[in-house]
């Protein structure tokens, strides 16, 4: 998903020394840049020689989806924006989207070279979601898709689903009892949604630390791969070694730290019975002896620390995100709220809701749907690039651009909904408008992405905003804290596209 904003730091730093780098170097780039041949990249913001537009995005003090947000507005579905020396062209039309994503999908399936500090972190792009479109990508990809999320082994983790949704129960309760009535709502989910991953990934369980270690490792590794200055301008990279030297450590903890988990289940497998905590099966027993095409042997531990974390990583903020704005909706919109409740209490009486009662809940999937539009809980797909130069919309797309889609930009867009602002549900339920999300007929939300590289957790996450959704209006009644309070709606960038201030809202136990 694309950069965010630039943090001061980087801002000051990239001025300082920018005038010297810029000087040294114009000359010498403009010369190489004028032996190229020209294309006829799709339009844009006139930048800066070297720098191209980075000056421009980095002083709108937007953030990067609100500058893309604005700019196309005057550039329309396709534009371009040279970041130093990242050509970045943006699609934020459904038709141009469709074309390059299921009409032209093998063309437009691939993903550009990485940085050298994530090419680290992906074992040289051995992971779904790094890997170019390929015979590797497709191994991965089919391993993960029919041997860990195919329908009949989702149902298997029903339990451990059941389980977390109990627990994220237990601990709201607990929140709120001891603060007054109030609770945080993404903390919350979020360690539910991650318990569940973590318990399909290693096929164990761990205690509250071990959770809680494991949460921070993988932040901070998503901090350390997040874009920095030299990814757009190598040659500042000599500026960075402490960040890289940094970065090199980090993998390190990474890998230390995941091993142990690695190994016991390895263990458990070994010794069937010596891990009591152990299920029968897990995504790491797909992998173990996985053989790639092209490849004899079995993954490093490395390349296993590389997919477990992608499959943490994939699932954890995307949901926790959707249902902070989910619940944020149910506390702005009450009739909203007490509609869903009452669906609820009719169809499922006064036992848990479970997952099986999804499909008799037509207005919670509205909500959910209606949640997904309006909120998609990542505002970009994962950076495209064509598989060799091509063309798209009349203009030049080269091999090495990064081809970034704008999603949120369907999904809000007043040609394609009528009050894409007005959280509705009722949308769905009339049968006036209808969407879905996979593209097959038409483009008009797109949250999981589209095409051959479709999110694969589209099923799971499902399932899970849902699951969630619906046994945290059935437990509690929502409401603003501050009592009465509005809102904030206002939106930032953290791997995900989350509430400004995270909400702390009042959960009142149902009678
Ligand atoms: C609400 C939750 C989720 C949302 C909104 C979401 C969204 C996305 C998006 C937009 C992409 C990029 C698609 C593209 O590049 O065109 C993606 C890719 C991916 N997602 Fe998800 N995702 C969610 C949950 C999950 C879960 C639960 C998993 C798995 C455990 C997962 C694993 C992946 C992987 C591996 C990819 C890369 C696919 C590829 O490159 O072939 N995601 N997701």
């Amino acid at each position: 998903m694309a950069s965010s904003s630039f943090s001061d730091h980087y801002l000051r730093l990239l001025f300082s020394i920018m005038a010297f780098a810029v000087s040294a170097f114009i000359f010498f780039l403009i010369q190489k840049r004028s032996s190229k041949p020209r294309l006829n990249l799709p339009p844009g913001p006139r930048g800066w020689p070297v720098v191209g537009n980075l000056f421009q995005v980095a002083r709108s003090g937007k953030h990067f989806f609100e500058y893309v947000e604005d700019i196309r507005q005057i550039y329309g579905p396709i534009f371009t924006l040279q970041m130093g020396y990242r050509t970045m062209i943006i699609l934020s039309g459904a038709d141009l989207i469709h074309e390059a994503l299921i009409k032209r999908g093998s063309t437009f399936a691939s993903r550009p070279a990485e940085n050298p500090t994530r090419i680290v972190f992906s074992s040289n792009k051995f992971s779904v979601n790094a890997a170019v479109y390929g015979s590797l990508w497709r191994s991965l990809r089919r391993n993960m898709v029919e041997n860990m999320l195919s329908p009949s082994r989702l149902q298997e983790f029903r339990d451990v689903r059941k389980n977390a949704m109990d627990k994220l129960v237990r601990r709201i309760r607990a929140d709120a009892d001891a603060n007054g009535g109030v609770v945080w709502v993404l903390k919350n989910a979020r360690f539910a949604v991650f318990c569940i991953l973590l318990a399909m990934c290693f096929g164990l369980e761990m205690d509250e630390e071990s959770v809680e270690k494991m949460d921070q490792v993988l932040k901070t590794v998503l901090l350390t791969v997040d874009p920095r200055i030299d990814d757009f301008l190598p040659t500042l990279r000599p500026f960075f070694s402490k960040q890289r030297k940094r970065a090199m450590e980090v993998r390190t903890e990474q890998i230390e730290f995941v091993v142990q988990f690695i190994n016991r289940r390895r263990k458990a497998l070994q010794n069937p019975g010596s891990d009591i905590s152990a299920t029968s099966f897990s995504y790491l027993d797909t992998l173990f002896n996985l053989k790639v095409d092209g490849r004899e042997s079995s993954p490093t531990d490395a390349e296993l620390v590389t997919l477990c974390s992608e499959f943490l990583n994939g699932g954890t903020d995307t949901t926790a995100t959707a249902i902070e704005w989910g619940i944020a909706e149910l506390i702005a919109n009450p009739n909203i709220q007490n509609k869903l409740h009452e669906e609820i209490k009719q169809l499922v009486g006064d036992r848990k809701v479970e997952e099986s009662d999804v499909e008799k809940l037509p207005y919670l999937q509205a909500v959910v749907k209606e949640l997904l539009r309006r909120h998609p809980p990542t505002y970009f797909s994962l950076t495209h690039s064509a598989i060799e130069t091509t063309k798209l919309g009349g203009y030049d797309i080269p091999v090495e651009a990064s081809v970034e889609v704008y999603l949120a930009g369907i999904s809000n867009d007043p040609e394609v909904w009528k009050n894409p602002e007005k959280f509705d549900p009722e949308r769905f339920v009339s049968g006036k408008e209808d969407a879905d999300m996979t593209g097959s007929k038409g483009l008009k939300m797109i949250p999981f992405g589209v095409g051959r590289r479709i999110c694969p957790g589209l099923g799971m996450a499902t399932i899970h905003v849902h699951l969630m959704l619906a046994r945290l209006v059935q437990e509690f009644e929502w409401s603003s804290y501050p009592p009465n309070s509005e809102l904030d709606f206002t939106k930032k960038y953290e791997f995900t596209v989350v509430m400004k201030n995270p909400i702390r809202a009042i959960a009142r136990t149902r009678a």
